[in-house]
């Protein structure tokens, strides 16, 4: 299925599934964990409080994805990844960037989710370099989207749609 891309806010996406760029302890934050938090309403974070820690304050480690109802979204499902915070690279960003793309989708096609929309994980407070992120996301979607699934990649401004509009083209 071919890729699709919107620019707008994932908060009003009416698909199974909307991806959030989270933190470690699920506890919420600025950006789009923000406005999903506040768009599904506090049932959401209580939800994310029932997830297990695995170690103290880390509900989700990075590069792992945890999933929660949408709440008052339209979305069916939130699946949570936690993208690494950018340190110049050498620190294993690449992986962990890739394999938050790889784990949302897999959860995703575990809980039967048809339709899913990604957020550009880690390019805002984490500060990834905004078109290595964008190749990393396009390919390991490329590669691991099951067959089926509708995969959109869903950006808040227009300089990041551009970017996406290039990579898919
Ligand atoms: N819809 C879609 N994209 C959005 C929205 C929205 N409503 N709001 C912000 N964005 C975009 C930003 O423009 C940016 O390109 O999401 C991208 C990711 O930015 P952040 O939300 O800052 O995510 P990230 O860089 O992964 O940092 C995660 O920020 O809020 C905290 O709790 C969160 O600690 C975690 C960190």
């Amino acid at each position: 299925m071919p890729i699709e891309l919107i620019q707008g806010d994932i908060t009003g996406l009416r698909l199974d599934a909307i991806v959030n760029a989270a933190n470690a302890a699920l506890s919420g934050g600025g950006g789009v964990d923000g406005a999903i938090h506040r768009a599904a309403g506090p049932a959401l974070s209580a939800a994310c409080k029932a997830i297990p820690m695995v170690r103290p304050f880390v509900r989700c480690p990075t590069g792992e994805a945890r999933i929660t109802p949408g709440f008052d979204l339209p979305a069916r499902w939130i699946i949570h990844v936690v993208g690494p915070v950018w340190s110049g690279g050498r620190e294993g960003e690449p992986e962990l960037l890739a394999s938050c793309h790889r784990n949302a989708l897999a959860l995703a096609q575990a809980h039967g989710i048809a339709s899913i929309a990604f957020p550009a994980i880690s390019c805002g407070v984490f500060g990834y370099p905004p078109d290595q992120a964008v190749d990393i996301a396009v390919r390991i979607v490329r590669a691991h989207a099951p067959d089926g699934m509708r995969v959109v990649f869903c950006m808040f401004d227009a300089a990041m749609a551009e970017r996406y509009r290039r990579a898919l083209e």
